[in-house]
């Protein structure tokens, strides 16, 4: 019996592995891109917080980014120290607000009504960054405008909080550099206003190939050019400006597989239904809002199929696909079926949503296999379901 067999046997079908060795080598391939000092790369906890991925993050030298407080509270029970973590989000209320300041953990805010905030609170740093609108879109709600940077100056002048950093956000799975480049630019143009400039953070949002023979993010060049532009930077100020980044998906995406069992087999003259023991809401999937993942199946039979295959999940709800036209073996209930690039928002987005149990969570280092969360089981659906008197 192969490996995965016996895993899915040991912890449940479907089940989430990761490959630590393989983000250690993304984390590398990543870092080498950008010669520029100094340099922090910091994980973007919100597309996969399992403890052991933090852990192997921050043993290669990352600090982390926090997109809520979950995801820095999600990284301090890693062990990670509050300096190693930087916030940067959107939204937060006065108990998110509390819990980050009094944790120590450095933010980046996106609205000067955010800004008011921390002013107004006791434990206000001595510094800030903010977030600023990569583009003048009129839909676009994340960040600060030009004008609203201005404003953030005034109302910190005379304060004793420096505005100390600038960030900037390129939108996830990005495999075009020119499109960092253009939001660089503007950040690079707005930080002229920053007399107290400390670093500039360029974000996440490096893409993965998900699709067979599509063409990768030239990260090479993408670092060089940050790297040049930096460089600038910091002669033209006469101090070493700090460059952050936020990888999350890159790091992570292709180490991850979602493996899951074949159930029944619906031949049919035209199409292949194939019902797994999956579902969407193990996975967020393109048939919901998501990129392409490559199917694979793992129990030999043959050469591939030339009928469209279906690929459903446990459930009838309508979008309950997890692949669709895929060219595969022949396939027999019992069968493995492997998902790949699942490493990044696949569990992270998973859900009680059909009502089933989520998967358990399997992190492979080196040789050795860690059962790294427990599968849910049919009573932790309930788990949180209460009859509390209130009192108004
Ligand atoms: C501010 C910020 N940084 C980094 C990331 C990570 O993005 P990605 O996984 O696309 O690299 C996100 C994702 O939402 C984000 O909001």
């Amino acid at each position: 019996m192969s490996d995965i067999a016996l895993l899915l046997r040991q912890c449940g079908s479907p089940l989430y592995v990761y490959d630590l060795d393989q983000i250690r080598a993304a984390y590398r391939d990543f870092a080498t891109c950008f010669a520029y000092r100094p340099l922090d790369i910091h994980y973007a906890v919100v597309c996969n917080h399992n403890h052991h991925i933090l852990q192997a993050l921050a043993a290669c030298g990352a600090g982390m980014h926090a997109n809520t407080p979950g995801d820095a509270h999600a990284a301090l029970r890693a062990g990670i120290a509050p300096e190693q973590i930087m916030y940067t989000g959107s939204n937060l209320n006065a108990a998110d607000l509390d819990y980050l300041l009094q944790q120590g953990i450095a933010l980046n805010l996106d609205s000067l009504d955010q800004l008011r905030d921390l002013l107004a609170h006791p434990r206000c740093p001595a510094e800030v960054g903010l977030r600023l609108c990569i583009d003048d879109r009129p839909g676009n709600r994340i960040g600060v405008s030009r004008p609203e940077l201005q404003q953030a100056l005034q109302l910190l002048r005379g304060t004793g909080t420096r505005l100390s950093g600038l960030h900037m956000y390129a939108g996830t799975n990005n495999l075009n550099a020119d499109h960092f480049l253009q939001a660089f630019e503007r950040l690079l143009a707005a930080a002229e206003a920053l007399p107290d400039l400390r670093y500039l953070n360029l974000g996440g949002g490096f893409g993965v190939p998900y699709q067979p023979g599509q063409r990768d993010l030239p990260l090479q060049q993408l670092g060089q050019e940050i790297s040049a532009r930096m460089q600038h930077l910091s002669e033209q100020r006469r101090r070493p400006m700090g460059l952050i980044l936020e990888p999350g998906r890159r790091l992570v995406a292709a180490a991850g597989t979602l493996y899951m069992q074949v159930i029944s087999v619906k031949e049919r003259p035209e199409r292949r239904f194939v019902g797994v023991d999956s579902s969407v809401a193990n996975i967020v999937v393109p048939s919901v809002y998501h990129p392409y993942h490559a199917i694979e199946a793992l129990t030999p039979r043959g050469p591939l199929l030339d009928l469209p295959t279906d690929i459903c999940g446990a459930s009838t709800h309508s979008r309950d696909f997890l692949g669709r036209d895929l060219r595969l073996p022949a396939l027999q209930p019992g069968d493995l079926l492997a998902l790949k690039d699942a490493g990044a928002y696949g569990y992270a987005m998973s859900s009680h949503f059909l009502n089933r149990p989520r998967p358990a969570e399997v992190v492979k280092d080196g040789a050795s296999w860690l059962l790294s969360r427990r599968r849910e089981n049919l009573d932790d659906l309930l788990a949180l379901q209460i009859a509390e008197p209130l009192a108004l």
